[in-house]
């Protein structure tokens, strides 16, 4: 697999192409939550480094950043309620279509979207306790990365994560087995061009500025941790 020897930026996920076919990206946001369920970890970074800036004396505030289908913002709220802790979760993401179908889903208490873009939310001079995003880092140009993590160091004021795939010939393969009985949608075809656009641990390590970790996390993903 000599093709992921490098991250490839010229191929561009279906889903990201403005006329891509929308019952198959309403399908893929539909299949997301299997996806971040089996590979994505959230519940580990919930345990090991959301909670433990948290305060259970006042509400505290979580801003999830491409949100998609918005599966992880309601995750983590019903992670939250379920170990007392009262947690306002906004969820922004760019696209209309993500933000319309995130917004049809039925009502998570503590949760609510938005669409928007980080640099919206700085203008406005927001503050959260968290900053989170799933699987956007590998869309983003190098200057839209380094403004999202600008936009992360001033928005989140306790701690910022942002968690990715890590290209890897393995991933590359387990993805593409696992992902055949989820015909209809977007899911193996983008998910194969994320993980070639993908960063390797120290390809991440050498564009992000100072005070931001990459710790690896299994299977196959980089976390980017930023504590303030
Ligand atoms: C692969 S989806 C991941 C969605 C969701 N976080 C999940 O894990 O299921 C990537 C999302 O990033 C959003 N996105 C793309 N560019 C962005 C940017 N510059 N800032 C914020 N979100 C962006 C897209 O609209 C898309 O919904």
């Amino acid at each position: 697999m000599a093709f992921l020897a490098s991250r490839n930026l010229t191929a561009i996920e279906e889903m990201d192409k403005p006329d891509c076919d929308p019952a198959k990206l309403d399908r893929t946001y539909a299949q997301f939550p299997l996806v971040n369920r089996s590979v994505a970890g959230w519940h580990r970074t919930w345990a090991h480094y959301i909670r433990p800036v948290l305060s259970t004396a006042r509400t505290n505030t979580l801003l999830d950043v491409g949100s998609g289908g918005g599966d992880v913002p309601r995750a983590l709220a019903r992670w939250a309620a379920r170990d007392g802790f009262r947690l306002e979760i906004t969820a922004i993401d760019p696209d209309e279509r993500a933000n319309a179908f995130a917004s049809s889903r039925p009502r998570t208490p503590g949760l609510r979207y938005r669409r928007a873009f980080s640099s919206e939310l700085v203008a406005e001079g927001a503050q959260f306790d968290v900053v989170t995003s799933n699987h956007v880092l590998h869309h983003l140009s190098p200057d839209e990365l380094s403004g999202l993590l600008s936009d992360s160091e001033k928005l989140g004021t306790r701690l910022a994560l942002h968690s990715d795939l890590s290209r890897t010939r393995v991933g590359f393969a387990l993805f593409s087995v696992a992902t055949l009985p989820l015909p209809g949608s977007y899911i193996r075809e983008d998910g194969l061009t994320s993980i070639r656009r993908s960063y390797l641990a120290d390809e991440l390590r050498a564009v992000v500025p100072p005070g931001w970790r990459v710790e690896r996390q299994v299977p196959f993903r980089n976390l980017l941790v930023r504590r303030a």
